[in-house]
């Protein structure tokens, strides 16, 4: 809109019509930032907003504090405002104890300082999240932001209301019906897309020469430099998040809540962010379940917590058990084991896989990091080395989450010392000095030796004999190591050539593990298209893939030949993979290495599942239950698939045959309820065998 210079507009419609757009775009943000569930498209809303920027600008008299337009920022301050708190902001007790039992110990400690005895009935709580930001007390006066402050020591904080502003997911004005004083309190946060995004432009700026920029060590670190930041235009850049989990001073509440949940409760629906996770948990079996649960979802939530925190629910409670010194004792704080530790860099290894991928590894000063000690973290390649730019001798934050393989989160610059030389990748092979390559468009370095390249050998080896492979027990890491240092095995075929005095005299070797793997390897020799297709390592043809391309052809000889256009009719099957596997079957050695293990003994039931081939159990539905004598329950499923059959996972009226095996359990009980037919592994191979006989 176009302010009209020479003629007045009357007093009243831009004040209301401003007051109507700030009433729109607060809904608007509120479903926007807070739900998640916009309303209506981005551009409506920027058009709403630019409409009130407009009308401000030109009646500067209609700017209030809780005008939408207050977000973008552009306050600069000097220096922060102390800030005294009404009510004093309290720390909360940790349960140093990361097991499950620091739960136990809290309720324990309730109920004897409530004086509730064994029989009495369970404390009710709220579980709430341990959110890693930073602590924030927000003040509202009638309805209005009016003050943001940090926690400091408890007493007094720091004014940052201009910062806080820009955070969309905080009203700047809640409905109707609030009391006239209200602080609430709560975490501000960055989340951790947030953050990695934000470092990405970060090190952009450093690459482009920017002065005084810097990466941030942690989204909690992030999150407190935006926040004290002098210029709200810096702050509102650096995209920040909030959840409440409590208030301070409250004047004129007609209808104040009983209890920490119904407080939240409220809270949420005046507009503030709750986390989808609190929950009302009934003494310390709930709270136990809760901690375990929430340990278990951790690594997937969209933000990093340090632990849970446990609150009496009641206030009535609450204020029975009251304070020791600066902690209530109706709270406390119960962590899990931290995700990321600094440590050192001492070597950067480069590491070459089963394809030949080279990996360069940070080999790092031990350290304890996400409950296990870290003694290596994957830097990917030498693109991601190079842009997280670690050297030798550098202090790096290590984060390990779950059972992600740990990673090099960043490196404090600021700690190097001298001038180490960036990493840069060989270009030899370090295991086989073979030329180490990297393909146009390809992030990966490869060393071009393939099996020549004992490093390549060791991992086909251990790929070969893993359990979802062909499964040769005890052929692990170390063994495979000497067999191939000792230069016993060359090549695949070398396994199973292997005679008992050759094994027993290698080190650690007793004479009864030796049989073992003897024994292991000939158990190997029976195995399936689809576990032997995969065990070969062939790029890009994982566990399903191999499944897919034996139910298609029925025979390995059959893929052997395909064309790749034969492959692409294959379920899943592209361009790169029917190019791999070609590719595969077109080298001679491979084709070599095929035919010896077939020659060794190596075999597997030819023709399975072919699709050429005819399908007499087409339309029959298998349930497999229990545990059966000779047969795994993978492969039984693979034997009747490929005969047409269908294996479903629960028994219903639909089920024609459920296999039982030993220590079968609710699905057996199911068929005999449904009158469904029950079969052992003996009935089921011989109904495979008569209907081979009659296809
Ligand atoms: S309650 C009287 N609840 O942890 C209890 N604190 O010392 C006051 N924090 O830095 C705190 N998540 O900012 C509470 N769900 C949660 C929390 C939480 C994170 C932080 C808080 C403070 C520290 C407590």
């Amino acid at each position: 809109m176009t302010p009209d210079l020479f003629a007045e507009p009357t007093p009243a419609a831009p004040a209301e019509r401003a007051a109507a757009l700030r009433a729109q775009l607060h809904h608007h943000a509120h479903l926007y930032y807070t739900l998640d569930a916009p309303e209506i498209p981005d551009a409506e809303y920027d058009r709403l907003f630019r409409e009130l920027q407009a009308l401000e600008a030109a009646h500067p008299q209609l700017i209030t504090p809780d005008s939408p337009t207050q977000r973008v920022g552009g306050t600069v301050l000097k220096e922060l405002t102390p800030v005294r708190h009404a009510v004093p902001m309290l720390s909360i007790r940790t349960e140093t104890d990361t097991e499950a039992s620091g739960a136990v110990a809290f309720d324990t400690r309730v109920r004897r300082e409530l004086g509730l005895a064994e029989g009495e009935p369970p404390v009710e709580y709220v579980a709430e999240l341990k959110f890693d930001g930073l602590a924030m007390s927000l003040r509202y006066e009638h309805g209005v932001l009016v003050r943001a402050a940090t926690r400091g020591d408890g007493e007094t904080g720091e004014d940052v209301t201009h910062n806080v502003r820009t955070i969309g997911q905080i009203p700047l004005r809640l409905p109707e019906g609030v009391p006239d004083v209200l602080e609430v309190r709560g975490e501000v946060y960055m989340r951790r897309d947030d953050f990695e995004a934000l470092n990405e432009r970060q090190r952009a700026k450093i690459a482009a020469g920017a002065k005084g920029e810097k990466t941030f060590v942690n989204p909690r670190n992030a999150a407190a430099g935006a926040v004290r930041q002098l210029d709200s235009a810096i702050a509102a850049q650096r995209p920040l998040s909030f959840f409440v989990y409590g208030w301070g001073e409250v004047v004129g509440d007609a209808d104040a809540p009983q209890t920490q949940h119904g407080w939240l409760m409220r809270l949420k629906a005046w507009g503030f962010p709750v986390a989808a996770q609190t929950a009302v948990c009934v003494g310390a079996d709930e709270l136990v379940a809760f901690h375990r649960r929430i340990g278990e979802q951790r690594d997937q939530l969209p933000y990093d917590i340090d632990g849970v925190v446990y609150k009496v629910n009641s206030l009535a409670l609450q204020q029975r058990l009251g304070f020791v010194t600066r902690e209530p004792r109706w709270a406390v704080a119960h962590k899990y084991p931290a995700q990321e530790q600094l440590t050192t860099v001492v070597a950067i290894d480069v590491q070459v896989g089963r394809t030949g991928k080279l990996t360069p590894v940070a080999k790092l000063a031990p350290v304890f990091v996400g409950g296990v000690t870290v003694t290596n973290a994957t830097l990917h390649n030498e693109l991601e080395a190079r842009r997280k730019d670690v050297r030798v001798g550098d202090t790096v934050i290590v984060r390990r989450a779950g059972d992600v393989i740990p990673e090099v989160v960043s490196v404090l610059v600021d700690k190097r010392v001298g001038n180490p030389e960036p990493f840069t990748m060989p270009a030899h092979c370090p295991v086989c000095g073979s030329a180490a390559v990297r393909e146009e468009g390809e992030a990966d370095h490869r060393c071009t030796g393939g099996l020549f390249c004992a490093a390549q050998r060791k991992q086909a080896i251990l790929h070969y004999a893993q359990r979802r492979a062909v499964d040769i027990e005890g052929l692990g890491d170390k063994l495979v190591e000497q067999l191939v240092d000792s230069g016993l095995i060359k090549t695949l075929p070398d396994l199973y050539k292997l005679g008992f005095t050759a094994l027993a005299a290698l080190e650690r070797m007793a004479e009864k593990s030796a049989q073992n793997v003897l024994d292991a390897l000939d158990k190997s020799k029976h195995t399936t298209l689809p576990r032997f297709l995969f065990g070969l390592g062939i790029r890009h043809v994982g566990e399903a893939t191999a499944k897919d391309l034996a139910k298609h052809f029925g025979s390995l000889d059959r893929i052997m030949e395909a064309s790749v256009d034969a492959l692409l009719q294959v379920n899943d099957v592209g361009p790169v993979v029917a190019q791999s596997i070609r590719t595969f079957f077109e080298q001679p050695h491979n084709r070599e290495v095929v035919e010896q293990l077939r020659a060794a003994g190596v075999q597997w039931p030819e023709g399975e599942g072919a699709q050429n081939t005819p399908q007499p159990l087409l339309g029959k539905t298998f349930v497999l239950t229990g545990t059966f004598p000779t047969l795994k329950r993978e492969d039984a499923k693979a034997m009747l698939e490929a005969a047409g059959a269908k294996v479903a996972g629960s028994v219903s009226k639909k089920t024609d045959y459920v296999v039982a095996g030993a220590d079968a359990g609710s699905k057996l009980d199911k068929a005999q309820e449904l009158g469904v037919a029950v079969i052992d592994e003996a009935t089921m191979l011989a109904l495979l065998d008569a209907t081979k006989d009659t296809a």
